[in-house]
């Protein structure tokens, strides 16, 4: 007869459902400060900074000094290690400033994608090796969640069922392993919306994602009340000719979710994939006011929809760090309404730039 020996304790099982409602809490989400070393290129380089530790680290303390009111909509961050273990300029660590602010710390462990041979282009996500032993490190150092991100790429051919069943497979075991620890798994299976697809495919691919993961998360024993989902919204591909309206990416969105999403997972934190920052917000109020239930919080784990005007405002000059953590605090503010389906267009007052796409090809984080 088969045995199973490692559930999770009683008071383990609790101490992760505890994080995770904190997570998605009404009106509040997460900014996804996890950009690696390399992917924070992309955000310095346009300034013309240096993508050095120094200049990495004077940003990050830019996003995370702001307003105390920043707390009302920001639960959590996710970080990068390297800026998980940094300090502000008074030698106050990270994680210590934000637990502070009520903000709870969490931490990036995948080691990012890598080619799944013998495919047409598909990846799977490393990091397994001594993973148990480094999510024990970061729970000790003040982490309660962690992020892990795998990526599908639809086109004709793709994704192939290998990829989703290793991607699958690979999230589970990430999974299983950060709970064994004491940190709350976000789940992210992301379909790109690289290509010319119809919202209809990807709908239909967004669908087949989340059916094996939860397939593999309950393969795994995973505690789904102790997990978060972080997928994309389902959108036409960035090529596509026919765009979407918010109402109809929020209903192909809920459906999908709905037709694959267990009841007992406390929330969903969407990424924002390359949409316009005002895109963004507007497709989770959609989501958040649409006529179908939900017996999930529905929010956001944004990246740049929530950094973008941030950064431009910014500049890499010092006597602009104020305005940018104002408009930081706005894009925080709005989403957190958004979380609640009671957002209002008109009292956005986002910069213009907040309109503009920004989507990167083939996005790696
Ligand atoms: P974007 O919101 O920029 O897509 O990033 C969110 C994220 O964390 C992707 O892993």
């Amino acid at each position: 007869m088969t045995s199973y020996s490692t559930y999770l304790s009683k008071e383990k099982e609790d101490e992760l459902r505890t994080i995770a409602q904190a997570i998605v809490a009404s009106g509040k989400g997460i900014l996804a400060a996890d950009e690696s070393t390399g992917s924070m290129d992309k955000r310095l380089q346009p300034l013309g900074l240096e993508n050095t530790e120094e200049n990495r680290r004077v940003y990050r303390q830019m996003l995370f000094t702001g307003n105390d009111e920043l707390s009302n909509y920001i639960s959590g961050v996710i970080m990068f290690e390297e800026t998980f273990y940094q300090k502000t300029d008074d030698g106050t660590p990270f994680v210590e400033l934000l637990k502070k602010k009520n903000i709870i710390p969490g931490i990036k462990l995948d080691k990012g994608v890598v080619p799944l041979a013998g495919t047409l282009g598909e990846g799977t996500t490393q990091g397994l090796d001594g993973l148990s032993a480094r999510c024990a490190q970061f729970k000790k150092d003040g982490a309660q969640f962690a992020k892990w991100r795998c990526v599908h790429k639809i086109s004709s051919h793709t994704p192939s069922t290998l990829a989703y069943v290793e991607v699958a497979n690979v999230l589970a075991r990430y999974a299983s392993i950060c709970q064994q620890n004491g940190l709350v798994p976000i789940v992210e299976p992301e379909v790109l919306c690289d290509g010319d697809h119809d919202i209809e495919r990807c709908q239909m691919v967004t669908e087949e994602t989340l059916a094996y993961t939860y397939k593999a998360l309950a393969d795994h024993h995973v505690f789904l009340e102790g997990t978060l989902l972080k997928p994309n919204m389902v959108t036409p591909g960035q090529q596509a000719s026919k765009r979407a309206s918010p109402e109809e990416v929020a209903i192909a969105t809920v459906t999908a979710l709905r037709r694959r999403v267990p009841a007992a997972a406390p929330g969903v934190v969407f990424l924002s994939g390359g949409q316009s920052e005002l895109d963004a917000t507007k497709y989770l109020n959609a989501i958040n006011s649409v006529k179908l239930g939900r017996p999930w919080a529905l929010t956001f784990s944004y990246g740049r929809a929530l950094q973008s005007s941030c950064l431009s405002t910014w500049g890499g000059k010092p006597e602009n760090i104020e305005a940018a953590k104002e408009v930081l605090l706005k894009r925080a503010r709005a989403n957190g309404a958004a979380a609640q389906g009671k957002y209002s267009d008109s009292a956005d007052g986002a910069p213009a730039a907040a309109a503009e796409s920004l989507f990167v090809a083939d996005h790696a984080y």
